[in-house]
């Protein structure tokens, strides 16, 4: 194989990230539990820090491969990782007042940024993070600030846009800015589904509904919601990447379509939109944006799920990644981690007898699409 390989998929909670989670006591944060204090665990996601989890289920335990960088390049090494273009992991600057988040944003992006040119110039790039809960002046000013950092290729955000989701109206000008700056939007899901789904044996279950389930599904309805509020059509150049081969929209996407042909209240509010004067405004398909507008990476674990990406989007359009360091091996000390092997395997199953395609979902795909450079 020749095009470097490329991991688009890969977070980091840098130094300065992990000292504000170490000082907080509300989710996000990070913390021993007894009878264990030797070891801190991360938690993040919405309920697990229920005190009638086992401690076991609260959160994971954390260590130097979430923020030591040497850690990412040692592990990029053992899987054949040529580049990882790096992101801040959730729940990224989502829960910091309107005052902080700004400077942290500068703080945290700048200090990728340099991670990228110090450690391991040419095998690192970046996706910024933004300060969506500063003012509208502030988050678009620190996207022109990002398209300036020489490392960064993107940004990545949640669901949750400005508070209320990514069809709200208020997020138009970030998006006018992300399209004009042509920067990359990574779409990663944090929230999940409300606890109450999971029942009330959930806290036998780890973190599998969550993740497995909850993610995608989150995932599914923030991009039907942009695409039902009209996003792609105000913003026909938007670039997005769908964490986890975009949750289940590759599945649902017929199934989206065929509801919204037959949803009488939908057809008559579009049908009254816009200027009086001209034609109705005409909605994309989901089936059009899924192959102009949105990348998918290959963050599914099996063949069926990446040939529906490949079927939905292009292999042109999906791209090799890991989640690192989430879904660690559980044995200490094995070098190789089934995740990964598992997502390469699933490449190889969909793609491998098409060498052109395999090594484009690899790494030629996000060379081309976001312009990297390999030392
Ligand atoms: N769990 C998380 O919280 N984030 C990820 O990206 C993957 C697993
Ligand atoms: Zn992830």
């Amino acid at each position: 194989m020749t095009t470097p390989v490329v991991d688009v998929h890969t977070h980091v909670y840098p130094p300065a990230y992990m000292d504000l989670l170490r000082s907080r006591s509300s989710v996000p944060y990070v913390r021993t539990f007894p009878p264990d204090t030797s070891s801190s665990r991360l938690i993040i996601l919405p309920g697990e820090d229920d005190p009638s989890r086992p401690s076991t289920a609260r959160g994971r335990p954390v260590g130097p491969a979430y923020y030591d960088i040497k850690e990412k390049i040692a592990f990029m090494d053992a899987h054949k990782i040529d580049i990882s273009v790096i992101s801040l992991a959730n729940p990224w600057l989502d829960f910091l007042s309107a005052d902080e988040a700004g400077p942290a944003a500068q703080r945290i992006n700048d200090d990728m940024n340099a991670v990228c040119a110090q450690n391991a110039p040419g095998r690192l790039y970046a996706f910024g993070a933004l300060p969506l809960s500063a003012s509208t002046e502030v988050v678009v000013a620190e996207i022109a600030r990002l398209k300036q950092l020489p490392y960064m290729r993107g940004i990545i955000m949640g669901t949750s846009g400005l508070g209320s989701g990514l069809d709200d109206p208020a997020l138009d000008p970030i998006y006018a800015a992300l399209q004009a700056q042509r920067l990359l939007v990574f779409l990663h899901p944090h929230y999940g589904l409300p606890v109450s789904v999971y029942g009330p044996r959930a806290g036998d279950y780890g973190h599998v509904l969550p993740l497995a389930l909850g993610f995608p599904l989150e995932t599914t309805v923030a991009v039907t919601r942009m695409l039902l509020s009209g996003v792609w059509d105000r913003f026909p150049d938007l670039q997005v990447l769908l964490a986890h081969s975009g949750g289940t929209l590759p599945f649902l996407a017929g199934r989206i379509e065929s509801c919204i042909a037959h949803d009488a209240h939908l057809m008559k509010k579009q049908a009254n939109s816009g200027d009086a004067n001209k034609a109705p405004r005409r909605r994309r398909s989901v089936w059009d944006v899924l192959s102009k507008n949105v990348y998918l990476d290959a963050v599914v674990y099996s063949e069926i799920g990446l040939r529906a990406a490949i079927e939905a989007s292009g292999a042109d359009r999906v791209m090799f990644g890991t989640d690192h360091p989430f879904f660690p091996p559980l044995e200490e000390g094995e070098t190789e981690w089934l995740s990964v092997r598992t997502n390469y395997q699933a490449i190889h199953a969909a793609v491998g007898r098409e060498q052109d395609l395999a090594e484009g979902v690899l790494g030629g795909n996000a060379i081309r699409v976001l312009g990297l450079k390999h030392a």
